[in-house]
């Protein structure tokens, strides 16, 4: 094994520590949030931090980089107050890791990339057209991290729709069926398969 200490990891180059400490979490969730500001500019953005908060109320939330420099999409949640969560799936990597450069306010994602937005049942945020997985949110609540300038930013889900052959019977959306990416640190993809599910686990004595 190779091992890094305290000391190891502070000397590190700036990249390779990003890329070291980005990767040792794990698999992460890959997302398109997507936003429209309230002049009707649309916005998207990949995000990694995706996570579960809680089934009742439903929230889902996400990790947001210092607001020193200028937050597109959490300039338009705190706007308009609504967002959707768009899974990142196998036929859009390329563009959708290419939405992670810093645009100005004024050039939208969309307009540079082949994703397109997908407005529906009147939400007013848009969604990412052909994503198997969309889910429209509404911005509740946020929290400041005090150690690292970061937000964690919590939404409630307002809808959600499933693409139907990665929907099974018992509500478990078969990520794999629909070909579902997940983020290896910053710039690594890959398309799982799933293996198994097991039954709810009791203990054995
Ligand atoms: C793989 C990947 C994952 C990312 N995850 C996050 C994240 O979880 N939180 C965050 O604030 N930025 C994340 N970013 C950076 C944003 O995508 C980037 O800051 C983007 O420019 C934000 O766009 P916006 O200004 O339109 O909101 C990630 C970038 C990449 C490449």
């Amino acid at each position: 094994m190779i091992y890094f200490d305290t000391d190891k990891i502070n000397d590190l180059n700036h990249l390779y520590k990003i890329n070291l400490i980005n990767s040792c979490a794990g698999y992460k969730s890959a997302n398109l949030i997507a936003t429209k500001a309230a002049d009707n500019q649309a916005n998207v953005a990949i995000f990694s931090s995706v996570t579960h908060i809680g089934s009742a109320p439903p929230l889902l939330g996400f990790f947001l980089r210092p607001t020193t420099v200028l937050r597109n999409t959490y300039e338009n949640i705190l706007e308009t107050g609504y967002f959707t969560i768009n899974h990142i799936h196998q036929k859009i990597l390329k563009d959708a890791h290419h939405t992670s450069a810093k645009y100005d306010k004024n050039i939208s994602e969309f307009d540079v990339t082949d994703l397109e937005t997908d407005y529906k049942d009147n939400f007013y945020a848009p969604f990412v057209k052909n994503c198997p997985v969309q889910l429209a949110m509404k911005y509740v609540e946020e929290y400041d991290i005090k150690v690292n300038n970061t937000k964690l930013v919590i939404g409630e889900i307002q809808g959600l729709y499933i693409k139907e052959n990665a929907l099974e019977k018992d509500g478990f959306i078969n990520l794999s069926n629909a070909a579902i990416a997940t983020i290896n640190g910053l710039d690594g993809y890959a398309i799982p398969n799933l293996k198994q599910r097991f039954e709810y686990q009791r203990p054995k004595i």
